[in-house]
């Protein structure tokens, strides 16, 4: 976990963008960022320190954003001079969303995945065969050339006011089988609430998922419950190992 610092150390900077600040919302949600504010109520800011571990995971997200902005926030400016790495994206007015059952907003997730595009060449991405391959030894079943997100905490979709969802947070693009991102949902549709049979119907609706190996998805199963239980308390929620594991559990016996 990476502690926020105040958004204002990096103000000047800013400033150079947004022009002077009139009104600045921090974001509590995700914990990644060291800088995540909402400027003058139109320029959402993410940034890193230059020297910060992870400052590649915002080049990452520049270099997908042209792909995913449809689906997303469209990055406006970058600000790489002094000792920070900051994005400002377009500011998004919505709430985050609910994955409970009978939740109003699983209906326009789905609805969202339909605009995925495939993986877009001359962009590093990580590979889903490689990801995974400490925690399956079929992680070649993962294989695709379609871009996954990989990271559905409820916490990365805002939905606006007309109920329409954006995936934001694209730290982590991924290439692999057109049916993981709906994969990776379900586990958190089972951590908040969902049975396991209840999770795959959503899922089924993305209809690369509906079509998925069985096999394929079950040693996909199987990793994640592998890999959230290795994360362990470090994991953003209580309770996706033991979402995971019942996942698992439902598809083998
Ligand atoms: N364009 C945007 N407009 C408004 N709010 C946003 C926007 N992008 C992100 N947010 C909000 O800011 C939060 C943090 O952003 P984001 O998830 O990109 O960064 P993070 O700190 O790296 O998160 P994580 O810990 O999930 O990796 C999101 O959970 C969301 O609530
Ligand atoms: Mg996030």
């Amino acid at each position: 976990m990476t502690e926020r610092l105040p958004w204002h150390k990096a103000q000047a900077l800013i400033e150079k963008h947004t022009g002077p600040v009139i009104t600045a919302r921090p974001i509590k949600e995700g914990f990644n960022s060291e800088i995540a504010v909402v400027i003058n109520d139109t320029t959402f800011v993410k940034g890193l320190r230059g020297d910060h571990p992870r400052v590649w995971t915002q080049e990452r997200e520049r270099r997908i954003n042209p792909h995913i902005r449809h689906v997303s926030a469209p990055l406006r400016w970058t600000e790489t001079t002094g000792d920070w790495d900051l994005n400002g994206f377009d500011a998004i007015d919505g709430r985050t969303a609910s994955y409970k059952p009978s939740s109003p907003d699983l209906e326009p997730i789905v609805a969202m995945t339909a605009h995925w595009p495939p993986a877009p060449d001359g962009v590093e991405l990580k590979r889903a065969e490689h990801r995974w391959s400490s925690y399956s030894d079929r992680s070649e079943l993962f294989t695709g050339d379609w871009l996954s997100h990989t990271d559905w905490s409820p916490t990365n979709i805002l939905i606006a006011r007309d109920g329409r969802a954006s995936m934001l947070d694209w730290a982590w693009p991924t290439s692999g089988a057109r049916w993981i991102d709906p994969a990776c949902w379900i586990i958190w549709l089972i951590a908040s609430g969902h049975h396991p049979a209840q999770a795959q119907a959503w899922a089924s609706k993305i209809p690369p998922f509906a079509a998925a190996p069985v096999h394929a998805v079950t040693a996909f199963a199987q990793a994640q419950a592998a890999m959230w239980e290795d994360i362990g308390v470090h994991a953003p929620r209580p309770g996706l190992a033991d979402a995971a594991a019942r996942w698992v559990k439902y598809r083998t016996t």
